[in-house]
């Protein structure tokens, strides 16, 4: 199964580091291609001769080699890797892993690598039980890491308890399920626009009306059908985040902008997943020059936005077509009326009173609405709820 895999083996400064030596035995004896990159922490406790000896090929630990300025490239070891296994992975390295801090060639290669991330954390069991090292594990979970787990047992300072590195065999079968693993891509040759983000209303030069939506759902939706081979078309309006890969952004300002962009692009599309907010209300009309301040007070008439959802339901078809309803009461009744209103095949009501949910918060907790009925989901990530619209979507073109 490993035969001719690429394998990037990872080495931190812990005692446990001679067991690295045995699963990359164990990885050549599988008929893997190792390579090793090490912290400098890591070369006191095994050394870069071994490993080059056991893996057949340079170590690399320094961005670059002194003596004659040889460059190590973080970014061509990440391309070229089937699988990044850091073994052992201390509490120090799983922290900086988990904030993106990137000050050795081994955090360089993992923020800059495309593969999957194998980590075997191997540490004392006080470290290893600390809230601040279990919040990191968590957090490199949700970025999609896998965390082998850590065996409890006898461990380097005599005490007993979970912290030990998992045995190499282990990590073995963990590397050969992952590298195996089928990237689920249900929804290759579909095409699908997704609005996101918060949409500006200008008032003169200077002002503007908008909301809080900071676009991270919209984002995350847009990611997770891209990583299903869906081809996704990105409306942004205002966000500071960056696209996600493989995804065609169009930043546009206004409603009457996004409007244009969604509607000009819709024939071309199988569906649109609408997570933009939308202004519902934009000045009537912009001042050229910055409105100064007087003694009376001041009244700006505002004129009613398109609704883009409803355009997009009445020409849609048979293509899908699905929404948001964000609501601070009765959301279920609301909910169901714009699934009718804008012909939505499903909505996704979020509620403004649960906690955990709604505006610049990376978690969310909805119910799905559609014509069968509904499904209540607990509070999740952003991307965990986004992965589940994805198999809605996918179910929705399975069945046409
Ligand atoms: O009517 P309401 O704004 O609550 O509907 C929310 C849903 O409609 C969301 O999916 C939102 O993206 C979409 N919408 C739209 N164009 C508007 C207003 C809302 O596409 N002008």
């Amino acid at each position: 199964m490993l035969r001719g895999k690429h394998i990037l083996l990872g080495i931190t400064g812990s005692i446990a580091a001679y067991k690295a030596a045995m699963l990359c035995r164990l990885l050549k004896t599988a008929g893997a291609e190792v390579k090793v990159v090490m912290t400098p922490t890591a070369k006191e406790f095994i050394t870069p001769l071994t490993m080059a000896t056991l893996s057949k090929n340079p170590i690399a630990v320094e961005f670059y080699n002194p003596e004659n300025g040889d460059w190590h490239s973080h970014i061509s070891m990440g391309e070229w890797a089937d699988c990044f296994v850091i073994a052992p992975a201390t509490a120090n390295t799983i922290a900086k892993m988990a904030h993106g801090i990137a000050d050795n060639l081994l955090l360089t290669t993992y923020l800059s690598a495309r593969c999957r991330t194998i980590v075997a954390p191997a540490m004392d069991c006080d470290m290893f039980a600390h809230v601040t090292t279990q919040q990191n594990i968590a957090t490199l979970k949700e970025h999609g890491v896998v965390i082998v787990d850590s065996p409890a047992g006898e461990l380097a300072s005599g005490l007993l308890g979970k912290g030990r590195m998992a045995e190499p065999e282990q990590i073995v079968g963990i590397i050969e399920h992952v590298v195996s693993e089928k990237k689920k891509r249900d929804l290759d040759g579909r095409r699908l626009i997704v609005t996101a983000g918060a949409t500006i209303e200008a008032i003169d030069p200077v002002r503007f009306i908008s909301n809080h939506s900071t676009g991270k759902m919209g984002y995350a939706i847009a990611e997770a059908l891209a990583q299903r081979g869906a081809k996704v078309t990105l409306v942004s309006g205002r966000t500071a985040l960056a696209a996600p890969t493989d995804v065609e952004r169009i930043d546009v300002v206004s409603a009457e902008d996004m409007y244009r962009a969604v509607v000009e692009r819709f024939d071309d599309v199988d569906g649109a997943i609408m997570c933009a907010a939308v202004a519902d209300y934009t000045p009537k009309e912009v001042s050229a020059l910055k409105i100064k301040k007087g003694d009376d007070d001041l009244r700006i008439e505002l004129r009613r936005t398109k609704d883009i959802a409803a355009e997009l339901g009445r020409t849609k078809g048979n293509r899908l077509l699905a929404g948001f309803a964000l609501e601070s009461h009765d959301g279920e009744a609301h909910a169901r009326r714009k699934l009718h209103d804008k012909n939505f095949d499903f909505i996704v009501l979020n509620s403004l009173q649960d906690e955990g949910a709604g505006f610049g918060v990376d978690t969310n907790k909805v119910t799905f609405i559609d014509a069968d009925g509904k499904e209540s989901l607990p509070l999740m990530t952003k991307r965990e709820v986004a992965d589940r619209i994805a198999d809605r979507v996918e179910k929705f073109f399975a069945k046409r």
